[in-house]
This record gives structure tokens, C-alpha cells and sequence, in this order.
């Protein structure tokens, strides 16, 4: 199949097609291509339950993949050489200071692998993602879990005081899942105090959702890579950039502390169509503004559905929001599922709280409705119920 065959068997038709039409397959070219993306797409169920971007990649992310896939017999060297290329120059850093990864996921076990252990704990936000606590729990690393403040950020403060003697404190900024960001100031001014107060101790910014980000004084840690070896900065394509299926992500910090994370770490490993896949969609910026403005406009019917029905959301700075639901969230989020719309699990301790990402007005208006449904009922009641199985699900990593 030559590429202008591929590109209309994924059903791009024109590359040039307008912005965030999302390609689609017939029943026979999902047969043909794996039926994922039907399965993803077309189904009806409503999947905003794991903060991914329901818009698609950029189209110039998929035309990418069209072009390279005829040479995946070659080893991706060239491709991943004009990703490293993009990075370095967007975020100003020289090439010794990237990592590149399947997903950042991979990032945070390494990192949490190299810096914690039985006599190293680590400092976390809770909630905040748990998929780095859970690493350390799994090595034996004891977590110093700090409660957040009363609007729901990372208490900074009583994690500069709690750090002394850790080997990791991970700060999730914007955090999920309360989807509040702390501000590029407290994050220096911890910073500062814990390395003159422990300098052995890392600290690790996880920026997934950077782009999303609006509230003042947010900013990127990037900077403070060069001057502080205890920082590292993680980020991933898999949200704003929507490529949470090609698995892309990649850490900043000085050449000394990646160094650190090699016994930990695959060293990349990525494909040339995620490579591909990834350059395009960084250098797009279209594709990423507009993805950040949709994001927003649809955050904000959301965000004002709740509020007018007297519920209480936390100030977003993600492609999800927070919501208090004044009841079980675990029943809410079997109640919704029931009706076709998968939310966020429940995140311990704010049981009654839902997290909700963020998908498109189509589909926020279908839910918003089941929403109030759910909650305008009697609240179900989950003792009785087998819940186990909503921890499988694939939120359970997100
Ligand atoms: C805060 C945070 N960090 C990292 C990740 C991991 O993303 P990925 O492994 O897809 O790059 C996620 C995924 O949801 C996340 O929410």
C-alpha cells in the first residue's frame, strides 16, 4: 500500500481536512486495522474517565505516521534525533539533558526506583497520582502522604518541612486528581529550602498537564533544571498532544541525575511512528492551542452545570475537574457507567469527590444530564455491590 492509500484507509481522506475532524473507520477497516480506534471512537460509551484527550492527535501527527510507516524496516535513529532536535530547542536545554521515554509513566518508576528505598522515604500530596507512591510502596519505601490545603493544592509548606532526609519529594503541578496547580514560586521556594536543608534529596515535577494550565504564576520547573542537579521535570505527549496510545514521553534533569535512572530505564525505546508522531504534533502549535481553548470552553459549560446544580468543583487547571458529590463516588461512578458514561475511580481520602475529565461538548452535554440524573436519585448503594472490577479498568492507571 503506497501512503496516499494508507492515508485514505485510515479514512484522513485530504490531509488538509479541517482541524478535529476525527478520522473514523468503517466496520471493515477497523477489522483491518485492529478495530481499536472503532472500539475507542465509535462505541457509544462516553470515556472520560482517564484524562485523555477525546479530540485525536493533530492530523499532522497522523499524516507523520503515514509517512514513515514504509520505512519501519529501518531502525527509527534519524527520527529520533529530529525528536531530541524539537525538545532541546523548545525547552532550551542542551541534548544531555533529555530522556526520552515509552510514556512518562516509565519515567516516574524509574526516578522513584533510583531516589527512594526501605530507608529513603519519599514526600506526596493526597491525593495526588498514585502510580509513583504505589511504585515506592512496592520497594518498601515508606511515603510521607501530606494532606492537601483547603482549596485543595499541594501544601507546599508542610511538604518543605516534611522533606529533610527524603529521597524524593514529587510534586504533581498541575496535580491530579484535584486539577489545581501550586504556583511557580512556591515550587522554587521549596525547591531552595529542601536542597540547602537536604541537598541529597530529588525533587521530581510532574508536568502532564502543563498546557492546560491558565491560573497566574503557573510555570514550567524547566529552569531550575540548570541550576539545581536534584530536579527533574517529567512530561508526556499523552495529554494535551493526545498520543496517550503511542506511548511518548520524556524527563529534563542534569546529565549527572539521568544518569542515575539508567539501571531503572530503557533508554527510550520509542517506535518511528511515535517518533514521528510526536515531532509534528510539538512543533503544531495550532493543533496545541486549540486543543488547550476547546479544553477550556467545554471545562467551563461543565464546571457551570455543577455549579448551578450547587455543587462544589476545585479551580481546574486540566483537562479534568474535581467535583464534591456529596455522596459515594463509587457509586456514582457504577451508576454513571450503568448509563453508558465512565468517570474516575475513587481517590482516597476524598471518597465523595468524582474526578470528570473533560471531553467534547457532544459528549459533555450527553453526560452532564446523566450527572445530575445519578445524583438526583438515591444514592446507590455500593456494600452490597462487586465493585472490584471498576479498579481494572483502565482509569485505575491514570
Ligand atoms: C500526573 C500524571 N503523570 C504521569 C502520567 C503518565 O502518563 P503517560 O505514562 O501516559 O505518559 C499520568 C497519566 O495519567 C498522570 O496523570
Amino acid at each position: 500500500m503506497n501512503r496516499r492509500s494508507f492515508v485514505q484507509a485510515v479514512g484522513l481522506g485530504a490531509l488538509g481536512a479541517a482541524a478535529f475532524e476525527l478520522p473514523t473507520l468503517s466496520a471493515q477497516q477497523a477489522g483491518q486495522y485492529g478495530g481499536q480506534r472503532a472500539t475507542a471512537v465509535g462505541a457509544d460509551v462516553i470515556r472520560i474517565g482517564s484524562n485523555e484527550n477525546p479530540y485525536g492527535p493533530a492530523l499532522s501527527a497522523i499524516g507523520a505516521i503515514a509517512n514513515v510507516a514504509p520505512g519501519a524496516n529501518r531502525y527509527p535513529g534519524v527520527l529520533q534525533q529530529n525528536l531530541v532536535d524539537v525538545l532541546t530547542s523548545k525547552h532550551g536545554i542542551p541534548e544531555d539533558r533529555l530522556l526520552l521515554s515509552c510514556g512518562s509513566g516509565d519515567l516516574l518508576k524509574a526516578i522513584v526506583m533510583a531516589t527512594t528505598s526501605k530507608v529513603k522515604f519519599m514526600v506526596a500530596g493526597t491525593p495526588s497520582y498514585e502510580s509513583p507512591i504505589r511504585t515506592a510502596n512496592t520497594i518498601g519505601a515508606t511515603v510521607k502522604e501530606l494532606p492537601l490545603t483547603s482549596d485543595l493544592r499541594l501544601d507546599i509548606t508542610a511538604m518543605t518541612a516534611a522533606a529533610p532526609g527524603a529521597g524524593l519529594v514529587y510534586i504533581c503541578n498541575p496535580n491530579n486528581p484535584t486539577s489545581t496547580i501550586v504556583a511557580a514560586s512556591a515550587v522554587e521556594a521549596l525547591i531552595e529550602k529542601v536542597v540547602a536543608a537536604s541537598p541529597s534529596t530529588f525533587i521530581l515535577v510532574d508536568e502532564a498537564y502543563f498546557e492546560y494550565a491558565d491560573s497566574p504564576g503557573f510555570a514550567t520547573a524547566v529552569p531550575l533544571v540548570a541550576k539545581y542537579p536534584q530536579v527533574i521535570v517529567a512530561r508526556t505527549m499523552s495529554k494535551i498532544h493526545a498520543m496517550a496510545g503511542m506511548r511518548v514521553g520524556y524527563a529534563i534533569a542534569q546529565p549527572g541525575t539521568l544518569k542515575l535512572l539508567q539501571p531503572y530505564h530503557s533508554n527510550s525505546g520509542l517506535n518511528s511512528m511515535s517518533l514521528a508522531a510526536a515531532t509534528a504534533s510539538l512543533k503544531d502549535d495550532a493543533n496545541t492551542t486549540k486543543n488547550a481553548d476547546m479544553n477550556r470552553e467545554v471545562r467551563k459549560f461543565t464546571v457551570d452545570a455543577f455549579a448551578a446544580a450547587g455543587y462544589q468543583v476545585a479551580r481546574s487547571d486540566a483537562n479534568f475537574i474535581f467535583v464534591n458529590i456529596k455522596r459515594e463516588a463509587k457509586g456514582f461512578q457504577e451508576a454513571c457507567r450503568q448509563k453508558g458514561v465512565m468517570v474516575g475511580r475513587v481517590f482516597p481520602p476524598m471518597t465523595s469527590w468524582a474526578r470528570i475529565s473533560i471531553g467534547t461538548m457532544p459528549e459533555m452535554k450527553k453526560a452532564v444530564p446523566v450527572f445530575m440524573e445519578v445524583l438526583g436519585t438515591p444514592e446507590m448503594k455500593t456494600a452490597s455491590l462487586d465493585l472490584s472490577y471498576l479498579d481494572e479498568l483502565p482509569s485505575e492507571l491514570t
